[in-house]
């Protein structure tokens, strides 16, 4: 196994080049979008030729992260992220906010699609939308950072990948 430690837009340029090399103008999603910033360099980059923003933008997670981490005095809490999303986590309306500068951001661009949902539900969407599955290039997996949704995810992304 290789790791390559560097900034993420050293690694989206370095991943763009073996694109443009294969003549791949790829289909890339982001799985967890916050506000959308990350989600401009991954198209600023990439240049793709459709693009799907994934994140359910709601605090029925903080609900769902809070029962199941109750037991495990280990894990955060939750509120100490909340400079981080710009708000509470229990409000609904931190969410809504990041939605929309996502929804502002992204909205002259046609080629950029946003589901707003769990990623468990995105994938099955995802092969519905796209007409298969196997159709994506490139998915940025950043949502849920708990091992077995993360694990999900993965799993999920497998299934959706180019040449896997
Ligand atoms: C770490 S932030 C994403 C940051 C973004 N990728 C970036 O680099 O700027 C995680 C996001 O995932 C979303 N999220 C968390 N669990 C999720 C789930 N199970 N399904 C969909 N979205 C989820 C949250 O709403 C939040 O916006």
């Amino acid at each position: 196994m290789k790791v390559l430690i560097g900034n993420r837009e050293l690694i989206y340029g370095i991943v763009n080049a073996a694109f443009k090399s294969t003549n791949i103008t790829p289909t890339i999603g982001e799985f967890g979008v916050l506000d959308g910033s990350n989600a401009l360099k991954l198209y600023d980059i990439f240049s793709p030729q459709s693009m799907y923003l994934i994140d359910s933008w709601s605090s029925d997670m903080t609900q769902e992260y809070v029962k199941n981490n109750a037991h495990r005095p280990w894990v955060d809490d939750i509120e100490k992220y909340a400079s981080y999303f710009g708000g509470s986590l229990f409000d609904q309306s931190t969410f809504d906010r990041l939605f929309d500068k996502v929804t502002t951001k992204f909205r002259d661009l046609a080629n950029v699609r946003i589901l707003r949902c769990n990623t468990n539900t995105a994938i099955p969407q995802l092969v519905d939308i796209t007409g298969s599955s196997l159709n994506f290039d490139y998915l940025y997996v950043d949502a849920s950072h708990q091992y077995e949704t993360v694990l999900d995810d993965l799993l999920g992304c497998e299934t959706l990948l180019t040449g896997c």
